[in-house]
């Protein structure tokens, strides 16, 4: 019998099919086992790493970008070198510009964003439109607009890239272009329609997010916090009220000195900026300290709290947060009791 059952299984895999009871505890768990870790990628080490690739690595005309990545090293362990990603869904990159350098216009299908942390002196220009990027500002590049950067100080400019390309990798859904001319863009050349055929979704009218406007929204909001959040100000499409790209979401929250949130857990994953101060978050019970200007990771349904370390701090992040409520995949629940910290990253 044993035999027999051994031959239909193997018939099985010869015809390329599987028995669902043999599998199904692993692709429908009782709760999400997300493959991405909970992971912290330093400041310290993202900005040493970037200035040495201003020194080693030029950025050749063809649309290059001078960028480091955040790779999971959970998704590494489940999936090889087929997948790239702070989460399952989410790029989060350090961008590194030196004085007077600059990386040429393309376009492409996955929406991206940028956040500036620190440095003033350069911009983007999309679809001709040229976005002066100081500390705080958000600006959007979406789907199919083209886009360049370029720093015209004597200083190097970094930021914190963020996009929706790891997704956008498991959708094979990716198409890329140049900028005919292989250069930037001139001021005011405008954008051009999306490739043939191509359904980019709906793109905000707003284009940058300057930091004024965020930081007077973000003092209003001290009035109202979250419980799980603190003062949290999500950036929005001005005309529709949704989120500033079709797949991703973008926030900025403010973390009071003495304010520890509650615990919650949600399925859409996070990618966090530290842009001012210091603080922890208790992830799944593990400990994450952080800094200025560090990058963290929160898989889907991890426990998390957040508090501020000596005063204030602001975290930015994104989320994939669109997709999941557009797919009926969102769940959001709030936890009674702060984790037992039973960890430390480090
Ligand atoms: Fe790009
Ligand atoms: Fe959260």
């Amino acid at each position: 019998m044993n035999d027999a059952l051994d031959d239909f299984y193997a018939e099985l895999r010869a015809h390329h099919l599987e028995a669902l009871w043999r599998i199904n505890t692993k692709i429908m768990p009782f709760e999400p086992r997300p493959r991405a870790k909970a992971w912290l990628w330093r400041y310290e080490d993202l900005a040493r790493l970037a200035e040495l690739a201003g020194k080693l690595v030029p950025i050749d005309r063809g649309g290059d970008r001078r960028v480091l990545a955040a790779i999971n090293p959970g998704l590494v362990e489940a999936y090889g070198d087929s997948v790239y990603g702070a989460t399952a869904t989410l790029w989060g990159a350090v961008q590194y510009l030196g004085p007077h350098e600059s990386a040429p216009g393309h376009r492409h299908s996955p929406s991206a964003l940028r956040f500036i942390v620190e440095g003033s002196g350069a911009w983007t220009t999309v679809d001709g439109v040229r976005l002066p990027m100081a500390p705080g500002d958000l600006v959007l590049t979406p789907a199919y607009a083209w886009h360049d950067h370029q720093n015209n100080s004597d200083e190097p400019m970094a930021w914190f890239d963020g996009l929706d390309l790891p997704l956008a990798c498991y959708l094979d859904a990716q198409f890329f272009e140049f900028y005919p001319t292989g250069e930037l863009q001139e001021e005011g050349c405008g954008g051009s329609p999306p490739p043939t055929g191509a359904q980019p979704g709906v793109r905000s009218s707003l284009l940058k997010y300057p930091w004024r406007d965020t930081e007077a929204a973000l003092e209003a909001g001290r009035a109202n916090p979250d419980p799980h959040d603190d003062v949290l100000h999500r950036y929005t499409d001005p005309d529709t009220g949704g989120p500033v790209l079709p797949t991703l979401d973008a926030n900025i929250q403010l973390l009071q000195a003495g304010v520890r949130t509650q615990p919650h857990r949600h399925v859409h994953s996070v990618v966090y900026q530290v842009f001012r101060g210091r603080g922890e978050t208790i992830i799944d019970g593990v400990r994450f300290a952080w800094e200025r200007g560090d990058m963290f990771a929160l898989p889907p349904w991890a426990a998390h709290e957040h508090h501020a370390v000596d005063g204030d701090a602001l975290l930015f992040s994104i989320t994939d947060g669109p997709v999941l409520r557009a797919l009926g995949l969102e769940r959001v629940l709030g936890l009674d009791a702060p984790q037992e910290i039973t960890g430390e990253f480090a």
